[in-house]
C-alpha cells in the first residue's frame, strides 16, 4: 500500500511537510493544498513560497491545483514543471461556499459537460501528467456513473475518490458503494480517501478494494502525525510541534499568526490525549506565545497518550 498525505488547507503547508517528512517518516507522497491560479499570471510571495523547488526536499510533493479556466490551469502546470514537479493534482471535491458558488472545486461536477470540456482541453495540452482528486457528486451522487464515464475518457494518472458528496462536507460515512463502481474496471489507479485514522482502516481498505494501491490521510495523520512511522511518541511529538511553532514564528514573521496556525493542528492533535479538556480550553483561549507552548508541553509532557487519537472532529 502507498500512502499520501492528503491536501489540507491551513496545515499542511511547505513548512509543516518538511517537518513532518523530518520527524515522520513513511508517507509516499505529501499532497499539497490547492493554488488558485488567477488571469494576473503571477504567483503572489506566498504562493511561490509554497511551491519550493521539488528537488529542495527529500521527498515526493504533488502541486494541486483549483479552478475552471482552462488557460490559467495550463499556465499553473506549466509554473509547476518549471519548479520541477513530475504531477499535478486537479482539485474536483472542495465543498467549500465560496470555491462552489464560483463552478470551482466539487462545484465542477454539478455541470458534467462543462467538466468533460474542462478536462479535454487540460489533457490536450497539460505538459504534465494530470492526477485528479474528486467527490461523488455535488447535492446527490445520481451522476457519478457519468462522471466517471467521462473521466475515464482521458489519460488520468491516478484518481483519488472522497466518496462523499459536496453537500456533506467532511461529515458521515463515506459512500463504499459509490467507491466500488470507481474501481471496477477503472482503467487508471484509484486512490482511496475518507475517515482512514489508523493502519488498521487502511489495511481494511487494502482487503476490500485488492485492487487499490494507494490511501490518502487527512485528518488522522494530522491527528497521530507518527501513524505510518510506527505511532507517535512523546519526544518526537515535542520536537516535531517545538520546530513547527519556532518556523512559523520566522515565516509568518508573528507569533500571533503561528498560534493560530498551531492551534488548527492542535484541533486534530488533542485526540491523543487522555483528560486534556481543562488544558485544551486554555490553549484555544491563549493569545500569548509563550503560555500557549507552555500549555503544548504541559499537555505532551504530562497527559497518558492513548495508542490511537479519539476522533472528536
Ligand atoms: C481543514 C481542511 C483543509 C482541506 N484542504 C484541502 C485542499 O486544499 N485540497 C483538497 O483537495 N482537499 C482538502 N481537504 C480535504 C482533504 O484532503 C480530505 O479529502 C478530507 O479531509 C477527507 O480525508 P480524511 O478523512 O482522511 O481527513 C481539506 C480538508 C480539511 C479538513
Amino acid at each position: 500500500m502507498r500512502y499520501y498525505y492528503a491536501p489540507m488547507e491551513g496545515i499542511t503547508d511547505a513548512t509543516f511537510r518538511r517537518l513532518h517528512a523530518k520527524y515522520f517518516p513513511g508517507v509516499d507522497r505529501y499532497f499539497m493544498p490547492f493554488l488558485s491560479p488567477t488571469i494576473h499570471r503571477t504567483l503572489t510571495h506566498r504562493e511561490a513560497r509554497e511551491l519550493p523547488r521539488a528537488d529542495s526536499v527529500d521527498f515526493v510533493a504533488v502541486p494541486q491545483l483549483l479552478g475552471k479556466n482552462v488557460e490559467d490551469m495550463l499556465w499553473a502546470i506549466g509554473v509547476c514543471a518549471d519548479q520541477g514537479y513530475d504531477e499535478v493534482n486537479i482539485n474536483l471535491g472542495c465543498p467549500s461556499g465560496t470555491v462552489v458558488s464560483k463552478g470551482k472545486g466539487s462545484g465542477m461536477l454539478s455541470d458534467i459537460f462543462a467538466l468533460d470540456a474542462f478536462l479535454d482541453a487540460i489533457y490536450a495540452k497539460a505538459v504534465l501528467p494530470v492526477s485528479l482528486k474528486t467527490r461523488i457528486g455535488v447535492n446527490d451522487s445520481e451522476n457519478w456513473e457519468k462522471i466517471l464515464e467521462i473521466y475515464r475518457d482521458y489519460p488520468v494518472k491516478e484518481l483519488t475518490v472522497h466518496p462523499r458528496i459536496r453537500k456533506a462536507f467532511y461529515k458521515g460515512d463515506c459512500d463504499m458503494a459509490a467507491f466500488a463502481r470507481a474501481v471496477e474496471g477503472s482503467p487508471f489507479p484509484v486512490c482511496y480517501n475518507g475517515n482512514v485514522t489508523s493502519i488498521a482502516d487502511a489495511e481494511s481498505i487494502a482487503a476490500q478494494f485488492p485492487a487499490v494501491e494507494s490511501v490518502m490521510i487527512g485528518r488522522g495523520l494530522v491527528a497521530d502525525p507518527g501513524m505510518l512511522a510506527g505511532g507517535t511518541d512523546r519526544d518526537t511529538l515535542k520536537a516535531f510541534l517545538n520546530e513547527l511553532s519556532d518556523t512559523y514564528c520566522r515565516v509568518f514573521e508573528s507569533k500571533r499568526n503561528a498560534i493560530y496556525r498551531m492551534k488548527d493542528n492542535w484541533h486534530y492533535l488533542i485526540g491523543l490525549f487522555e483528560g486534556s479538556e481543562k488544558l485544551w480550553k486554555e490553549m484555544r483561549k491563549s493569545t500569548d506565545y509563550d503560555r500557549f507552548m507552555a500549555i503544548a508541553n504541559e499537555i505532551i509532557e504530562t497527559l497518558p497518550m492513548r495508542d490511537h487519537p479519539e476522533i472528536i472532529w
